[in-house]
């Protein structure tokens, strides 16, 4: 256990207590205090790869708002600190810095070993993401010295030794860019909220009925037509009296090669990989819109007005739509370096293929036996056609029903139960369970009376998502299949980015602590580091979080 109640006292200085989220491997308390300077911190790095990692840290502490509450457009509220942090300087000479940061090959890629001792602050990495991570544990403890001094003063912390590495390989956040979109720096800056938590995978949903995000060379109507919805669903779902808002949505909403080179690149410098999801055979309806011979019937498509499942979707009979799909994939390859490539295969209605010539004959001279082998067909052609090209597919965990190859990695969304099945069969497994990390979901019990805004529907606590267990009934054999966990946001009902924060944080906490620390704690020790280290942090940066666990309410 890392909290100590409160500050003790050594001498006349107060020693803080170490709160870290996610808890570290280790902690040793050497019950020494050590003085920072509050105004400018000198970092001194091994080489030219650390110097870089160190100007990016320096870049991640600078403060984006003034501090106070501010009402947003949004009908959010954001609120600043008046916490300082000192501004990083890059030091020629080890002797001149505060800080120092080299790499340690003794220790795992990710691992990280933070020493703070009166004579030096060392942060040693088993590679650039390993002292990466090491800052953004340093990041949390200046955030709460900053706050507990008084401004001018020195800053102080605790002697201790972290020893920490994290317990997945895999730590995902999903960002659905198609039913809202959200900007380079909008998703610059859910990079930045990933790598505060040491999540480090985005999964970038950028194809869907809503609309399609991503300019493909080849075929320009993508983004002409099928960025563009005529105008959008009001209320719920469910809510049928509610409406249209008449407004359409999306024109120009798109990214383009030179837009994700962009956030590669940001990306990479916060140690985040990016896997862009292309969804097939379904949520197709806006490459449809686009090219209607993409589909069964051929006609009548429009970019989907409103939520839920379309019975349109790829037809899988036609040839020309495997060359539509691996041009698609071409270009994607072409600007995506991932090993993974997402090719989404979830909610993937049969009613087209049963009434189509061409799917029906596909599968007579395929010899498939139903419309789930058929779906089956194009999945194994996609991964053969990816695998070739060096790159491996994930996909959602209906794949599992259409006769899955041994090589695909199962996404389990679902709830456990398909990645507990994948990960039997030998498949590897991200788990991302809608009952524990569909963030999109309400986060207290009476969402009405607590003033949640408009959701989906569900219910997933902070509480709920911190219980979830990745090896849940899976022996030794199958908990080696998984890779990790992730949190997906849905953005139906999502149309800001503040919006967004609002759902993500402070769930982001739970999946971080479970994707990194291979020890949790109670859940009431849990929130009082949140409490304590993360939300002071959303505070420097201005983050919005949802304030519901901070007032006691679940
Ligand atoms: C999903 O939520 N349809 C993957
Ligand atoms: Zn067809």
């Amino acid at each position: 256990m890392i909290a100590c109640a409160a500050s003790c006292i050594i001498g006349s200085a107060q020693l803080q207590a170490v709160n870290i989220v996610p808890v570290p491997t280790s902690v040793k308390e050497t019950r020494t205090i050590v003085r920072l300077p509050s105004d400018r911190l000198g970092v001194h790095a091994a080489d030219k790869q650390l110097r870089h990692v160190a100007q990016v840290w320096g870049e991640s502490l600078e403060k984006p708002y003034e501090a106070g509450t501010v009402e947003l457009e949004s009908g959010f509220e954001r609120i600043v600190s008046p916490v300082v942090l000192p501004e990083v300087r890059l030091c020629g000479r080890e002797s001149d810095a505060d800080v120092r940061l080299a790499i340690d090959d003794s220790l795992g890629d990710e691992a990280y070993v933070l020493e703070i001792a009166p004579e030096s602050v060392v942060v040693r990495g088993g590679s650039a993401a390993g002292v990466w991570w090491g800052l953004q544990t340093m990041t949390q403890l200046l955030v709460q010295a900053a706050e507990a001094s008084s401004p001018g003063q020195d800053l102080q912390l605790s002697g201790l030794v972290i020893n920490d590495s994290p317990r997945f390989a895999y730590r995902g956040a999903h960002l659905d860019c198609c039913r809202h979109f959200f900007t380079v720096d909008e998703v610059k800056k859910f990079i930045d909220i990933m790598s505060l938590h040491k999540l480090n995978t985005l999964h970038w949903h950028l194809t869907d009925d809503q609309g399609w995000r991503i300019e493909i060379r080849k075929y320009p109507l993508l983004t002409k037509i099928g960025a563009v919805r005529a105008e959008t669903k009001v209320g719920h779902y469910d809510d049928t009296e509610a409406g249209y808002d008449g407004t359409p949505y999306g024109e120009g909403c798109y990214y383009t090669a030179k837009d994700v080179k962009e956030i590669l690149e940001y990306a990479s410098d916060r140690q985040v990989t990016v896997i862009p999801e292309i969804e097939m055979p379904g949520h197709a309806v806006a490459a449809l819109a686009s090219y209607p011979w993409l589909g069964c019937r051929g006609e009548g498509y429009e970019v989907r007005e409103t939520w839920g499942i379309s019975d349109d979707v790829f037809c899988i009979g036609k040839e020309s739509t495997f060359d539509f799909l691996e041009d698609v994939l071409d270009e994607v390859c072409e600007m995506f370096p991932s090993e993974y490539i997402h090719i989404g295969g979830d909610e993937c209605p049969s009613i087209r293929w049963k009434d189509c010539p061409d799917c029906r004959k596909r599968m007579e001279s395929e010899g498939l036996e139903s419309e789930r082998q058929l779906q089956g067909y194009l999945l194994h052609r996609i991964e053969q056609y990816l695998n070739a090209k060096g790159r491996k597919i994930i996909g959602w965990d209906e794949i599992l029903e259409g006769g899955v190859t041994p090589t695909a990695t199962v996404m389990s969304w679902r709830g456990p139960k398909g990645g507990i099945t994948a990960a039997n069969k030998g498949n590897d497994v991200v788990m991302t369970p809608n009952n524990y990390f569909y963030l999109d979901y309400y986060q207290t019990a009476d969402p009405k009376k607590n003033g949640e805004p408009q959701g989906i529907g569900g219910y997933v606590s902070l509480e709920k998502s911190y219980s979830f267990d990745p090896y849940d009934r899976l022996d030794d054999n199958a908990r080696k299949h998984i890779k990790g966990i992730q949190a997906n946001t849905w953005t139906e009902y999502i149309a800001t980015f503040d919006h967004l924060q609002h759902m993500d944080l402070p769930r982001f906490s739970a999946l971080s602590e479970i994707a990194w620390s291979s020890g949790k704690t109670s859940y009431e020790d849990f929130l009082g580091r949140v409490t304590a280290s993360l939300k002071p942090l959303y505070e420097y940066y201005g983050f919005i979080y949802a304030p519901y666990v901070f007032e006691g309410i679940e």
